[in-house]
């Protein structure tokens, strides 16, 4: 079943043409590879299967309810922000629900709404929902994959708390590699992610994509 498709997409800059054309179908679990010339447009036809810039005309088919992981080649990284925060941006919502749990377990205990039935009962249906929910999502475990993915990118713990900005090309590669691989996307789109990458690096990602 086809997954991705791209209609004649065409992309110009200024007089420039980039894109003509382009005609492209990916199936399910299909994998494949782009390859080209320095400016040739493997990019710009990246950020326009992303939807991150218009085409000038084609059409774009992204089946319903796909997700999209962009490793893009800049990198996209927040430079002010540590490793591990970084990283776990990709589990903001699971991280939301744990914040409200927390909550919810003092207002629950709180003699003061134990007294009020209605309103108590609401707390412990609420907590009850949503601790399901943050199980269901593995809200218990998503730090230890994290950190398993991040190390085995080959980025370091004793780092883990080292601001981006301070890091190499190659160890913001892994950093966003790592996001990217942990948002479990159903479609990834990688654009030179093995730049600056190391051979053990190199290899956990081709046999992590292997297995996806
Ligand atoms: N925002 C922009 N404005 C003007 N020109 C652009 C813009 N983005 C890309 N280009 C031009 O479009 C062409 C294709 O760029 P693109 O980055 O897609 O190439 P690429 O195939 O990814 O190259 P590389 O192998 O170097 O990554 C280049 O000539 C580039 O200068
Ligand atoms: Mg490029």
């Amino acid at each position: 079943m086809t997954i991705v498709s791209l209609k004649n997409i065409s992309k110009s800059y200024g007089i420039d043409v980039i894109l003509k054309d382009i005609n492209l179908t990916l199936n399910e679990n299909e994998k494949a590879g782009l390859v080209g010339i320095n400016g040739a447009g493997k990019s710009t036809l990246f950020k326009i299967l992303y939807g991150q810039i218009k085409p000038d005309s084609g059409e774009i088919y992204i089946m319903k309810d796909k997700k999209i992981g962009y490793l893009s080649q800049s990198l996209d990284l927040d430079e002010d922000e540590t490793i591990f925060k970084e990283v776990m941006k990709v589990f903001k919502e699971i991280k939301d629900m744990e914040k409200r749990l927390h909550e919810l377990e003092k207002l629950i205990a709180d003699p003061k709404n134990i007294k009020d039935e209605d309103y108590h009962s609401k707390l412990l249906s609420e907590y009850g929902y949503l601790q399901e929910e943050y199980e269901r999502r593995n809200g218990y475990s998503c730090e230890s994959y994290a950190k398993g993915v991040l190390i085995g990118l080959g980025v370091l713990e004793e780092d883990f708390n080292k601001e981006i900005k301070y890091l190499s090309g190659g160890q913001k590669t892994r950093v966003a590699l790592s996001k990217m691989l942990l948002s479990s996307p159903d479609i990834l789109l990688l654009d030179e992610p093995t730049n600056h990458l190391d051979l053990s690096a190199l290899s956990y990602l081709e046999n992590f994509l292997k297995d996806y």
